[in-house]
């Protein structure tokens, strides 16, 4: 993918904002999630057939097969390198669509119009910036109305720390680890709850994931147990679970398998104060042992 973008964009205005910020003598293509689609139809009546294609957002569809429908699509139009690859939906079409868009000819631009919380803060939400974190503690103090329309605000925020972060270090082997924190225990949390209704979204895997980190790092006298009573408190406050009852061995075996396991070592986040990370490289034995704290 060469220069992937988040836009912000007005509801009425999403295909003229799309065609401007892809340039002009640039062609688009619009991946569109199924039910985004429903809900709008309006808004895409404009476009021709062979110019988009619907995307069934479920899990079991996010794989290589559903690529290749797209891939088919722009081939078929004979869209080029220097066209636009245009997301609409949440996690599961951005995930696809950055797929696609990373390898097709070898690249091409992508625009993503994130329609779930998820996808517009993506994991930024879960990095552990200090003033982030008091601002969601706040937040989690005000009625619920209040709270929703805080959270909102804090959308931009969550984005543009994620840029910095992000930006800083393309190559995911610095800083950017840090916004990691919760995601080798929440991912191996998704892949072992996947089809039973044990866990429910990305959001609540990674919540637990953080807690659970917290938990692990404190029984190691790696951070204190005010910070994990802290962290708790407030992701209880946003109806986010902190626990889950699954064994050790378990979470060993998937945890075995993460994406980011490198050299036989799992990189795992610990944040010894919140607002600080450090990353802990540890192999199986190392692994097995901090999981039974
Ligand atoms: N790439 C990353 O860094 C990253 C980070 C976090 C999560 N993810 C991935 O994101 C996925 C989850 O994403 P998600 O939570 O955004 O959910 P999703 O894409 O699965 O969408 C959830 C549901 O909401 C519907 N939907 C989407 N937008 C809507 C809207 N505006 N109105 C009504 N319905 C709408 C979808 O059709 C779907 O049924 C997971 O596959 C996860 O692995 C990726």
């Amino acid at each position: 993918m060469r220069g992937a973008q988040i836009v912000d964009f007005k509801k009425e205005q999403l295909l003229s904002d799309v065609y401007r910020i892809s340039g002009a003598g640039c062609r688009s293509f619009f991946v569109i999630d199924k039910n985004v689609y429903g809900l709008y139809i309006d808004l895409f009546s404009e476009l021709e057939d062979g110019e988009y294609y619907i995307y069934d957002s479920d899990e079991e569809n996010k794989n290589i097969y559903n690529v290749m429908p797209i891939y088919d699509a722009l081939l078929k139009g004979g869209y080029q390198r220097s066209d636009v690859l245009v997301a609409i939906g949440g996690g599961i079409v951005g995930d696809i669509s950055g797929f696609a868009a990373s390898t097709y000819m070898r690249g091409i631009r992508l625009i993503h119009v994130p329609t779930t919380l998820l996808a517009m803060i993506d994991s930024s939400i879960g990095s552990i910036d200090r003033d982030f974190f008091d601002i969601l503690e706040q937040s989690s103090k005000l009625n619920p109305t209040e709270q929703r329309r805080e959270v909102a605000k804090q959308i931009s925020l969550a984005q543009s720390l994620k840029r910095a972060v992000v930006d800083g270090d393309l190559l995911d082997k610095g800083a950017r680890r840090a916004l990691n924190f919760g995601h080798t225990i929440g991912h191996a949390l998704e892949s072992l709850s996947f089809g039973t209704d044990l866990i429910k979204g990305h959001g609540s895997a990674v919540a637990i994931g953080m807690c659970e980190m917290m938990r692990l790092s404190h029984s190691e006298k790696l951070s204190s147990l005010a910070d994990l009573e802290r962290l708790e408190r407030v992701v209880s406050s946003f109806s986010l679970p902190t626990s889950i009852d699954i064994s050790n061995q378990e979470l060993f075996e998937t945890m075995r398998k993460d994406k980011k396991r490198a050299a036989g070592l799992n990189h795992l986040v610990i944040c010894p104060e919140i607002g600080t990370y450090e990353i802990l490289s540890l192999d199986d034995r190392e692994l097995q042992k901090f999981l039974n704290g």
